[in-house]
């Protein structure tokens, strides 16, 4: 009863809004006198008798939602020198430059601006909300975008006419006020197992059946679904509408047409998902923990280093845990027993019968103490990712050869790596100077570390982790099979 009557509400304010803004367009001196009637015309056309509306515009309203996300992201432009003009007229958000230009940092992800959500809180600037544009003629709106009531509102110097009339007619036709179903933070009314059919349907693919697949943060604090999905349903729900600016495939729920209350359902089922995934952030924590959780260069070496002179790297390289223990977690009993990154060190990958108590000892063992850099949550996700590591011998081969079928993990690069690394894998080089280094160089010269990489995910990039794409181990082989046919260089 509740709901319906404050849709009623809704409904009434919408068409208020709309009067107002139709007798205040009556007025505008832009309304021309009606085009004299071409002779040739049909003769069954009537006319109305007011004034003909201005040129509908046409456009991608969809596009319009993810502008007014993150209009430099989704345009894949510089971001304008300095802040927008009009930020300097406030002085409570202590954002700078990239922020200031973003339509949801002063109107909010609410559209309600000062009234909504942003009304208190770090992203407060006291501006209004864009929710009177909701229902209003989109002509009047570009004029607005382009500066007619405001000269430092004028965006047509950082973009397009196409653009801005795309976010015209997302002001004007696709605002949505989801505080009908989000109160408190919580999802009012949600459906889970019809949210779970809409995620499954739509989402894991990318995410995984847990949400947890793709880290858009660093491991000291992983944002997934869930996570965002609690902490600003508002913005989850944005983005769940229209997608992800400057992610090319990630679908808009407006797009596949879903109804109101299942955005509260899915809200609802998002929530239900897990905030963290050990055994993966794990993973790439042993891989760099340094760059995952986004933490200062170290200065030194590791104090163990000194008592080994056969490996010559310095810093970083030194505190990872990988470069003393390996790829295949055996240290000097594997495939570092030679070659430059031989250190003598012991592997780990014997230590994962002992207790995670043991572990956690360890890890905080003279010399071996991790924990004034990683926090408990890290250092537990390294004890439960070592507990579960594999034996790869059983996997790859002495030769380098791998025990995959590529015809297979053809089909899954295609869907999973293609978008990002390319069809030939080379999309993206990893080497920072001299040489290439594409997913094929990796895999053909080693697979052990990319074994890891598909399984955990790539430390500090939004790359999916394959085993939280519920991905088997046979299924990561098959993969990096598949890779080792791509071009090395
Ligand atoms: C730096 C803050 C800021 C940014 C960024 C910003 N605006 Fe505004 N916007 C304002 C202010 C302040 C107003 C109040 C009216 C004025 O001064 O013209 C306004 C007014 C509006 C209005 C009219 C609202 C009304 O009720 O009259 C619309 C529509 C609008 N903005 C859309 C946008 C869009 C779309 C973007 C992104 C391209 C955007 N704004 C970016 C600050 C901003
Ligand atoms: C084609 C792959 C793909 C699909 C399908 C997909 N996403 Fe995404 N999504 C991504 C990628 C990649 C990112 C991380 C982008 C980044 O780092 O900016 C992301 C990021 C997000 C974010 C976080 C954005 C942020 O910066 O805070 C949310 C929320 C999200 N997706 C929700 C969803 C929902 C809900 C669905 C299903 C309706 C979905 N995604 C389907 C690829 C996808
Ligand atoms: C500079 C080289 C070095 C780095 C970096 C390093 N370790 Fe070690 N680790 C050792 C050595 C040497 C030992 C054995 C002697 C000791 O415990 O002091 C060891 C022992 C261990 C053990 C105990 C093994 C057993 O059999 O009981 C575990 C577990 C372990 N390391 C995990 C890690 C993890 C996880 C990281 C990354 C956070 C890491 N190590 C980083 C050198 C290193
Ligand atoms: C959303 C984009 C994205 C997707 C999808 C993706 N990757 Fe990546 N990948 C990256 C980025 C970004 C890097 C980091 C590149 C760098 O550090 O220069 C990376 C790095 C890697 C690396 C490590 C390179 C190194 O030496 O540090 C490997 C291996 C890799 N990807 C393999 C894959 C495979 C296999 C898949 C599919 C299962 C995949 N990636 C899917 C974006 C992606």
């Amino acid at each position: 009863m509740k709901k319906i009557s404050q849709k009623f509400l809704l409904a009434g304010v919408l068409l208020a809004a709309i009067a107002v803004l139709t007798a205040c367009g009556g007025q505008t001196p832009t309304e021309s006198p009606k085009p004299a009637v071409e002779p040739t015309d049909a003769p069954e056309v009537v006319q109305p008798t007011e004034a003909p509306a201005m040129p509908e515009l046409s456009g991608d309203p969809l596009r319009g939602g993810q502008l007014y996300d993150n209009w430099i992201n989704a345009l894949g432009v510089d971001t304008p020198e300095g802040d927008q003009p009009l930020w300097a007229t406030q002085t409570s958000n202590t954002r700078t430059g990239k922020d200031t230009w973003r339509c949801k940092e002063c109107h909010g992800w609410d559209y309600k601006g000062v009234d909504g959500a942003y009304g208190s809180g770090s992203h407060k600037t006291g501006f209004v909300g864009v929710t009177q544009a909701a229902g209003a003629d989109a002509n009047e709106i570009l004029a607005m975008l382009k500066g007619s009531t405001n000269p430092d509102h004028d965006f047509s110097t950082v973009m397009d006419d196409q653009a801005l009339t795309d976010l015209a007619l997302f002001l004007s036709g696709y605002q949505f006020d989801a505080s009908v179903f989000i109160q408190d933070k919580k999802a009012v009314g949600g459906d889970l197992a019809s949210g779970q059919a809409i995620f499954e349907e739509n989402c894991t693919d990318c995410h995984g059946p847990e949400g947890t697949a793709i880290n858009w943060n660093n491991d000291a604090n992983p944002n997934y679904i869930a996570f965002l999905a609690l902490d600003n349903p508002l913005e989850f729900t944005h983005k769940a509408r229209f997608g992800q600016p400057g992610v090319e495939k990630m679908p808009s729920l407006v797009d596949v047409g879903i109804s109101d209350q299942e955005y509260a359902d899915l809200l609802a089922y998002a929530q239900s998902l897990p905030t963290s995934s050990p055994v993966v952030e794990g993973g790439r924590l042993y891989d760099n923990w340094i760059k995952a959780m986004g933490a200062d260069d170290m200065t030194d070496n590791q104090p163990l280093w000194a008592t080994q002179t056969t490996n010559t790297r310095t810093g970083n390289d030194t505190w990872r845990c990988k470069e003393c223990h390996g790829w295949d977690y055996k240290g000097a009993d594997g495939r570092y027993g030679s070659g430059s990154h031989a250190t003598g060190f012991t592997g780990v990958f014997a230590a994962k019968d002992k207790s995670a108590d043991e572990l956690l000892a360890a890890l905080k063992g003279e010399n071996h103490d991790f924990s004034s850099y990683l926090g408990e949550g890290q250092l537990n996700a390294l004890v439960a990712f070592m507990q579960q590591a594999q034996d790869m011998a059983t996997y790859i081969n002495d030769d380098k050869t791998v025990n995959g079928d590529a015809a297979k993990g053809e089909v899954t690069y295609k869907a999973a790596c293609a978008s990002c690394h390319g069809e030939d894998g080379k999309a993206l080089d990893f080497d920072d100077g001299e040489g290439k280094e594409y997913v094929g160089t990796l895999a053909a010269d080693n697979p052990w570390e990319i074994f890891n990489k598909i399984a955990y995910g790539q430390p500090a990039a939004a790359m999916p982790a394959g085993i939280n794409l519920g991905w088997t181990w046979q299924d990561i082989l098959d993969i990096l099979a598949y890779i080792q046919t791509l071009p090395i260089e």
